[in-house]
């Protein structure tokens, strides 16, 4: 969800300055109007006295809990009905925090905090319950052109919907050159193009009837793979078929292609989680460097951008190393793969996923941990009818359904 709010924050301190810094550079708030005022809690109410309150005052406290509280009822004097009031105090005490919220404060955080808690306190306040559910995107960039980032893609939304069990939408959206029909064995004439170049017309109706599905869980929304359509992509369109994509199911994988546009440059910013593929090379640790300057330090850390290094050791000798690529960017890889052309290429000559061209390969065995490590959850509960006895009880039941016929 990105927010589109009016916000005013007020800083005692340096500390929650920097804090308020790094929370206004959030993807999260990217649309939004942040503003940060010198001054705390106490200057706030002079500050409103000949303006309007916004849907959202952040202001910081130093001081004891009575002065708080009356600081606090100067500011409620002057908010406008429906402006949303988050406190930043120095007290860690229950007594304060139930009397603040008595108060109609909406919350109260203790000093020292991260960015990631004045968020996630912005994001449970201004969240609508009623919403319709919204799936995670997970979006997949090669740092250079064939590290094998469609590859992952693939494996990874196939791995995941087998290991959680649940609806997961493949978004092939390399216009051009996708080969998500390829790999994944399946041809449809409807596209993710036509979508894109005719967002006003997208509903979900329209998507579902596109999406062409692989097996139980796992659907795709297939590229046009056609050289003869010389496709522009608006940023607002691919934000539109992400919307629409995301009530749909609840994760969706988007393959993007290597190239550099607004439009994807957007997506990667959009995206819940993103995963940048790397060959352990110079060219590929400087253009991951471009990376992480750009994307990376945008998205923030409360969504941090993973690095995935494939094909390890297909030149062993001259390689560079993961430390090399962690001490460049700040971040170990989140995973790597080994270099396996005859996995790789079996798999890809079958129209198969990894995990099908070779049960059990240690290599699928990585995608689907890697899968489930992205999902946030620490592991997947088994799935539904897997006790050892599930044949006894069907067993059971049949014997039942055909005595009473
Ligand atoms: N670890 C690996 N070992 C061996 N071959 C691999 C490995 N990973 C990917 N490949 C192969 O590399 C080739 C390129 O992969 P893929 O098309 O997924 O790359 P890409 O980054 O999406 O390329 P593009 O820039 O064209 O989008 C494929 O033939 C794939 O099977
Ligand atoms: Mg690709």
């Amino acid at each position: 969800m990105i927010y589109k709010l009016a916000i005013e924050a007020f800083a005692a301190t340096p500390e929650v300055r920097a804090v308020l810094e790094r929370v206004r550079e959030d993807r999260l708030l990217s649309k939004s109007k942040f503003t940060i005022v010198d001054g705390g809690l106490d200057t706030a109410p002079a500050y409103y006295a000949d303006r309007q309150t916004p849907q959202l005052v952040i202001v910081e406290e130093t001081s004891d809990d009575q002065a708080m509280l009356e600081h606090l009822a100067a500011l409620a004097e002057v908010c406008v009905e429906g402006t949303r009031v988050v406190v930043i105090g120095q007290l860690n005490d229950i007594h304060v925090y139930r009397t603040l919220i008595q108060q109609g404060v909406s919350e109260y955080l203790v000093s020292p905090v991260s960015p990631r808690e004045v968020v996630d306190a912005i994001a449970s306040i201004f969240s609508d319950p009623s919403a319709p559910a919204r799936g995670k995107v997970l979006a997949f960039y090669g740092a250079r052109g064939g590290v094998g980032s469609s590859t992952i893609a693939q494996n990874v939304a196939w791995s995941l919907s087998r290991a959680i069990d649940d609806d997961v939408v493949l978004v092939d959206l390399d216009l051009a050159h996708g080969t998500a029909g390829l790999a994944l064995n399946l041809d449809s004439k409807q596209t993710v193009g036509d979508i894109l170049a005719n967002p006003d017309r997208a509903d979900q109706v329209l998507i579902e009837r596109f999406l062409v599905r692989h097996d139980d869980h796992l659907q795709v929304l297939l590229s046009p793979a056609d050289l003869g359509r010389m496709m522009t992509v608006e940023a607002d369109a691919l934000e539109r078929v992400l919307e629409l994509v995301r009530q749909l199911a609840p994760y969706v994988v988007l393959d993007l292609p290597h190239h550099w546009a607004g439009w994807i440059a957007h997506a990667l910013v959009l995206a819940d989680d993103v995963v940048v593929t790397a060959l352990p090379d110079l060219a590929n640790l400087r253009d991951c460097k471009n990376l992480w300057d750009g994307v990376a330090a945008k998205r923030g850390e409360t969504a941090p951008t993973r690095l995935l290094l494939n094909r390890m050791d297909a030149y062993k000798k001259t390689q560079l190393s993961p430390k090399d690529f962690e001490e460049t960017l700040g971040v170990a890889p989140f995973a790597t793969l080994p270099f396996d052309p005859q996995l790789f290429g079996t798999a890809a000559n079958n129209g198969q996923m990894l995990g099908e061209a070779s049960k059990g390969h240690k290599v699928a065995e990585s995608i689907t941990q890697m899968a489930v490590q992205l999902t946030g959850r620490q592991q997947i509960a088994a799935k539904k009818n897997k006790s050892l006895f599930h044949w006894l009880k069907g067993d059971k039941a049949k014997g039942v359904e055909k005595r009473k016929r």
